[in-house]
């Protein structure tokens, strides 16, 4: 049992990995060749995972000693909700290839660990199913928008339905990324069924496969996934068609947010999709400072991408991020021990967040935003 006063209790056996390479190599070996390289990786020649590390690793902080970190308070506030800790699960599609229990290990170890859960549209259980195993845990719909606008619309208003308290909707997948390493073997999670929980349950969805819009609902989803189409101008529409906050997944130029305020957007994810999309782009921790900027506390600003250790998460709260979004590494611990693991790899970040804070002088997400970074020119 790893304990100390302010780190939470918990048992974690031996044998699990504690940090990020170990997790990912242990996941390796269980997993099917292509489910893993699904996971780990990323788009063209990974230049945009690579930059993420990098951004990581060329910030450095200047500790403050001996103020009082007897007692440290990670909590924070979203959307007048208070969580204890500052993590979100960001959404991650098919958890089938991971574990047969797949969003539904997932949803159970966020609500007992009381970490908001971003669910995928393309998530292998229907966004009812997570919603009814944690009915009352702080839950997020990840929206994919649909070449057929109705099945978005359907799906926010299912969401709203089953108590989601957030639509997120990701700007950065207008279409799937180049994905080398799934190219290669010619992996599609796709095309294998894994991505059906929210569809086949649609009305909408549902109607246009009995009338014959699709062969079946692997070829309907194929056909709405890309939606190349999708402007500004949808936001409006999209804000107007439901009360629940809207949050935008993929910002990294200012400009962005600034465009996301002008229509009403509630909150911003600052990410590059884990490198998986656009390659060739800036460390998401490289955008994250001029966008809380710009920002300057109007919404909520989260952010992702290579967040893979508790001093990673330190830095990009420390940069001003109001909640960090953790991505592979809880996947990596699904596929390892299923909900167990993914309890065990929150609960290592946070712990290590918690004796980095202590170490640091910081004793709350407020003095943590005060802390000095400098930052080292070592791209490559
Ligand atoms: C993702 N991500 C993602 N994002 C999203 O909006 N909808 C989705 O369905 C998925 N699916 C998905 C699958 C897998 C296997 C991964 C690894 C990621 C992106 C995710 O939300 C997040 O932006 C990244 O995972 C953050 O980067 P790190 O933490 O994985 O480096």
């Amino acid at each position: 049992t790893i304990q100390s006063k302010d780190k939470e209790p918990h048992e974690i056996k031996q044998d699990f990995p504690v940090n990020f390479d170990n997790l990912e190599a242990k996941a390796k070996e269980i997993l099917p060749l292509g489910n893993f390289e699904y996971i780990r990786g990323g788009a063209g020649q990974e230049q945009t995972m690579r930059n993420n590390r990098i951004a990581f690793e060329s910030y450095a902080f200047i500790p403050q000693l001996l103020n009082d970190t007897s007692s440290i308070d990670t909590s924070i506030s979203l959307f007048g909700i208070s969580f204890p800790k500052p993590f979100i699960f960001a959404p991650v599609g098919m958890n089938m290839l991971e574990h047969p229990d797949g969003e539904l290990a997932v949803i159970r170890a966020a609500s007992k660990l009381n970490i908001p859960y971003a669910l995928s549209t393309v998530s292998s259980y229907s966004l009812e199913e997570v919603a009814e195993v944690a009915p009352d845990h702080t839950k997020f719909f990840q929206l994919y928008w649909s070449k057929e606008e109705e099945i978005s619309f359907s799906m926010i208003s299912r969401a709203e339905a089953a108590g989601y308290r957030a639509i997120v909707l990701t700007i950065d997948t207008t279409v799937s990324g180049w994905r080398t390493g799934d190219l290669k073997i010619n992996f599609s999670p796709l095309s294998q069924g894994f991505a059906k929980g929210n569809y086949v349950n649609d009305p909408i969805f549902r109607k246009n496969l009995l009338n014959g819009s699709y062969e079946n609902y692997i070829d309907g989803i194929l056909k709405n996934i890309d939606h190349a189409h999708l402007t500004w101008a949808h936001i409006e529409k999209i804000k107007k068609h439901t009360k629940l906050p809207v949050l935008l997944k993929g910002i990294l130029h200012p400009n962005d947010a600034v465009k996301a305020l002008e229509s009403g957007i509630d909150g911003l994810i600052v990410s590059n999709h884990g490198g998986r999309q656009l390659d060739g782009v800036i460390g998401s921790l490289d955008a994250l400072p001029n966008i809380t900027k710009v920002v300057n506390g109007r919404v909520p600003v989260l952010f992702d991408s290579g967040v893979y250790s508790g001093v990673d998460a330190f830095k990009a709260l420390a940069l001003g991020a109001d909640a960090v979004c953790i991505g592979r590494p809880y996947v990596y611990g699904l596929a390892i021990a299923g909900e167990q693991g993914v309890q065990n790899v929150m609960m290592n970040l946070y712990n290590e967040l918690v004796t980095t804070m202590t170490l640091a002088g910081t004793s709350s997400m407020e003095e943590l935003k005060k802390v000095e970074l400098v930052k080292r020119n070592n791209q490559m």
